[in-house]
């Protein structure tokens, strides 16, 4: 299979002729070519997307108009669910039933932001008093206009929705450069919106590599907002392209989230949402609490009780039976992992459990539920996003504890508190410095809710009313009476009539 370039309504080749492998992560093997975009597609991408929008075909339509079409996106996408489920698994290595909730996340997000395209329909937003009695204003959201989504491998078409659907609800064109790591199911999202109806020009999908694709387009002068998620490091990069032409840029970066757990919860649940929290998804997840922070009462049996349930874990390739951690994304991703897990050797943290990669298997890249207990708090395994299936435990006293130790991070994406009592759960929740909290859970994502994080892990927010409104841009409409003298000028006595 080779997939294709989506530049103006038609499927395309990339100019320079390029293709690269995609591979899935569970047995090595190759099993499609992809189209490698380079600057010159992105100049053809970001033009379609430019004329379509400068045009209004899909700006000026009325939000009821896109509506109708983004719900025949969604449908697109549970019709093929199975499908586009198993191509999820097969380039990411996530177990199938993880890709099917993804994958019906996708539609789902569709559809809400087809409702609040519609809910913008009543135009002005507010028409708000001035103090000047003879002035009346109003407040118009328009969309912001050509868009760059660059997204990552963990969530491949999902990550790619959360910011396509809003922006095409909004009225803006898009032009989408997913991961490397993972193209596929983007191709096959690229399928579905050209058979819902969106005009040429309006979506266009550049499938290649960072410094050759999303590079250029980050830094294009015709892009009016540039949505990002991935690393901090490439973060920067776009942050700065974006800063050459003053042009508006959300970020959705690491993480390293902390969950706090209190002596008196039901500890089967502790174990259950703690291994949910950083072993769903192999870890590969921005979000993953990966800093456990527990009290010391509980400490001890906690540790016993989370060795013998991730011990348990059944890890292999995703369309097997019963298998709760699939391979990591790449190789490369599988060596960092391993990288910090031999670094940790040295760290003065105590293996608990795991701790190198699966064996019995030839091919693949598995790796164990890795736990680490006692961890220092300056080791690299406590301070730095992993992103693999290590989690480190240490144990606090009390809440000032706990929090100090929770908040004593560059990140601030997400945080989650477990106790049974629900005052305690609230007053953590607010002194947690993190823009996603979780209490009694971790990692329950809803596309009615805001998301995104505080310090390092990024700026802005995706999904809710704030990811509809990230695609917009505030115009105060002001209109004199033209019944009354303004008289600056006019108003009496000049000196050339005297
Ligand atoms: P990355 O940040 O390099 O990749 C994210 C996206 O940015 C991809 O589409 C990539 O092609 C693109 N990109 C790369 N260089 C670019 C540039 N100079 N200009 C514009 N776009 C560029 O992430 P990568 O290398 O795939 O993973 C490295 C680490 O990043 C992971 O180990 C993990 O720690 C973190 N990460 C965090 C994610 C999150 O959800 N916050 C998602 C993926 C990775
Ligand atoms: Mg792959």
């Amino acid at each position: 299979m080779k997939t294709q370039l989506y530049i103006n309504g038609e499927f395309t080749a990339p100019l320079k002729g390029g293709y690269f492998a995609a591979i899935n992560p569970a047995d090595e093997s190759e099993f499609a070519q992809v189209a490698s975009a380079e600057s010159a597609d992105v100049e053809r991408a970001v033009k379609a997307a430019r004329a379509a929008f400068d045009q209004g075909i899909w700006s000026e339509k009325t939000g009821a108009e896109r509506a109708l079409i983004l719900r025949k996106v969604a449908t697109g996408i549970r019709d093929n669910l199975q499908h586009l489920a198993n191509l999820e698994m097969v380039d990411n290595g996530k177990p199938l039933p993880e890709a099917e909730w993804d994958i019906n996340d996708a539609a789902v997000c569709f559809d809400y932001y087809a409702n609040l395209a519609e809910k913008s329909d009543q135009q002005p937003v507010a028409t708000v008093d001035v103090e000047d009695d003879r002035f009346d204003s109003r407040i118009w959201m328009e969309p912001v206009g050509v868009v760059a989504a660059i997204t990552p491998w963990n969530f491949p078409m999902l990550m790619a929705v959360w910011k396509v659907a809003p922006a095409l609800a909004a009225g803006c064109c898009v032009v989408l450069k997913p991961s490397e790591l993972c193209s596929i199911t983007c191709v096959e999202l690229a399928r579905i919106i050209h058979a819902a109806g969106v005009p040429a020009g309006v979506f266009n999908l550049l499938t290649g590599f960072g410094p050759d694709a999303g590079a250029p387009l980050s830094e294009h002068p015709l892009i009016d907002k540039i949505a990002f998620t991935g690393s901090v490091a490439t973060g920067k990069s776009v942050m700065q392209a974006a800063a050459t032409g003053i042009r508006s840029v959300s970020l959705e970066l690491g993480g390293k989230s902390p969950f706090i757990i209190f002596g008196d919860c039901d500890l089967d649940k502790a174990v259950e949402w703690i291994l949910f929290g950083i072993f769903w998804n192999k870890g590969e997840v921005c979000s993953a609490t990966s800093r456990i922070l527990v009290e010391d009462s509980i400490y001890p049996e906690l540790l016993e009780r989370l060795k013998t349930a991730a011990e348990q874990i059944v890890i292999g390739p995703g369309d097997k039976d019963g298998v709760k951690l699939g391979p990591l994304v790449s190789k490369s991703q599988y060596d960092k992992v391993l990288g910090f897990v031999e670094r940790a050797k040295t760290s003065g943290a105590r293996l608990v459990s795991g701790g190198a990669a699966a064996s019995g298997f030839d091919k693949g890249y598995y790796i164990q539920p890795t736990i680490y207990a006692d961890v220092p708090l300056d080791a690299e395994i406590w301070c730095e996003e992993i992103f693999g299936p290590v989690v480190c435990v240490v144990p606090f006293r009390d809440e000032q504890d706990a929090l100090q130790k929770a908040n004593a991070s560059p990140f601030g994406l997400a945080g989650a508190v477990m106790s049974d009592d629900l005052d305690r759960c609230d007053r953590i929740a607010q002194k947690l410095r993190a823009g996603i909290v979780w209490i009694n859970c971790s990692q329950p994502t809803f596309v009615q809710v805001p998301w995104g994080g505080f310090k390092s892990s990024g700026i802005g927010r995706e999904l809710g009313e704030a990811g509809y409104n990230a695609y917009l841009e505030t115009k105060q409409v002001t209109r004199f009476d033209h019944q009354q003298d303004w008289g600056w000028y006019a108003s009496g006595e000049s000196q050339n009539e005297q």
